[in-house]
């Protein structure tokens, strides 16, 4: 690297990292440059804007963006800032529309983005004014099995090459059915908590059994779900891997059980039964025999701030987060399952889900002692199962040996480092794809 070395926040050797990246403004605008300026980040799905001139508002890092469907068809990324002076084109969450009209002086801007038509052109700006260079501020948009990714990057390397080896994970999730996938939501809302203690959160599965206990309790009395014991979690045959940043927890599936864990219950398994024993034959073309019925993904992150399926961790400040927590189903799914597993995954996730409650609970208090004067001296201490990881001849990335392990937050913390360290994405390190993607699933579904 040309540069000096700015970040070295973890120890890759004792695991031991730096709390004041959890607090810190001035590390927070490096990130918001550093990082959110220049990945492929999650912005939505293809479902939220079906139709020609849909348009869905999301954001990039703390940047208001418009998703848009123009009227042949294609995606774009607008950033929402008039051109002249800097208004919001759009001040709702989603609507049909073919141009955006700038409530302050009147620009008007077509749903792909280029100016249309400014009050005055003649009179006032004499002809003069370029309007071609003013459309909106577009980012490039690529999609992975209908959820749209974007980057002010133009420099990144393709969204499949930024995937890599996670997708052969995350396709035995997202591009199972010929039908692809619906996103219900967003349900949002904001927490006091730095937006990498979450992200970070999605390969631990050592605080489960601890954390996460009165509502294990509640899931085995109430559906009929296995007891959870730390035991079980420290036998599971369940493995963690990492790829460029994305982190995956797996099981080994080697038995006929249904996929789906939201809304599963004794109640409920039959129905979770027959729609899996229904849909393996195609699942089984679209994926190969082995990722089908072999390989079933847990909890996952993809860098920066994607969390568990289609959930966003907004950073709104070093110290607060936005959620955004959409159901994805698939589209072709039988309504009344549909129904067990939205009603299911708000119990579990969502500002009232019950094991959300008991995480953001834990990642307020991180955020919090890295606030500490005295305590964030001392650093936080990732050692478990340093060394313990490697390449496995039937799963792609880096694999933990157990599934109990700090390795994929160490990794983490490493890429954080990577992208915080490097002057432009030719610095940035990827991992090339090996993995063998059987069957007939792509990129684009
Ligand atoms: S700020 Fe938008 S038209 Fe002036
Ligand atoms: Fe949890």
């Amino acid at each position: 690297m040309g540069a000096a070395r700015k970040y070295a926040v973890i120890d890759p050797a004792t695991g031991k990292l730096d709390r004041r990246l959890f607090s810190e403004q001035a590390i927070y605008d490096d990130e918001m440059e550093k990082i959110f300026g220049r990945a492929w980040l999650m912005i939505g799905h293809e479902s939220l804007v079906p139709a020609a001139d849909d348009f869905f508002h999301t954001y990039m890092g703390e940047d208001p963006v418009i998703l848009t469907r123009d009227g042949r068809g294609r995606l774009h990324g607008l950033l929402n800032m008039c051109r002249h002076r800097g208004n919001r084109v759009v001040r709702c969450d989603d609507g049909n529309a073919k141009r955006f009209i700038c409530t302050y002086h009147g620009w008007t801007y077509r749903n792909d983005g280029a100016l249309e038509y400014v009050p005055g052109e003649s009179e006032a700006y004499y002809d003069a004014l370029d309007r071609p260079s003013l459309g909106l501020i577009e980012a490039r948009v690529e999609t992975y099995a209908g959820i749209v990714f974007a980057t002010w990057a133009k420099d990144a390397p393709s969204l499949e090459a930024y995937l890599g080896d996670a997708r052969w994970y995350l396709d035995t999730v997202f591009n199972r059915r010929d039908g692809g996938m619906q996103a219900l939501g967003p349900m949002k809302w904001l927490e006091p908590v730095n937006w990498k203690t979450l992200v970070d959160n999605c390969s631990d599965n050592y605080h489960v059994p601890t954390s996460h206990l009165a509502s294990a309790r509640v899931q085995t009395r109430y559906l009929g779900r296995p007891r959870l014991s730390h035991e079980d979690q420290f036998a599971s045959p369940n493995r963690h891997t990492f790829v460029n940043g994305h982190g995956v927890t797996f099981r080994d599936a080697d038995d006929n059980t249904p996929r789906y864990v939201h809304g599963m219950s004794s109640e409920t398994m039959r129905l979770f039964q027959e729609y899996h024993d229904a849909t393996m034959p195609e699942v089984e073309r679209r994926l190969g025999t082995f990722r089908a019925r072999r390989v079933q993904l847990g909890n996952h992150s993809i860098f920066p701030n994607g969390i568990l399926g289609l959930r966003l961790a907004l950073p709104r400040g070093p110290l607060k987060t936005e959620f955004w927590h959409f159901v994805l189903l698939d589209r072709d799914m039988p309504e009344d399952l549909k129904r067990v597993v939205r009603i299911g995954s708000q119990a579990n996730n969502g500002a009232a889900g019950m094991f959300e409650q008991d995480d953001v609970d834990n990642w307020r208090q991180v955020t919090a002692a890295s606030t500490s004067r005295f305590g964030r001296r001392h650093p936080q201490d990732l050692s478990m199962g340093v060394g313990q990881a490697g390449p496995h001849p039937d799963y792609p990335g880096l694999v933990s040996e157990r599934y109990i392990s700090e390795n994929n937050q160490r990794l983490f913390y490493r890429r954080w480092e990577e992208f915080m360290n490097a002057e432009s994405w030719a610095e940035i390190p990827l991992d090339p794809i090996t993995a063998r993607f059987d069957g007939t699933a792509t990129l684009r579904g």
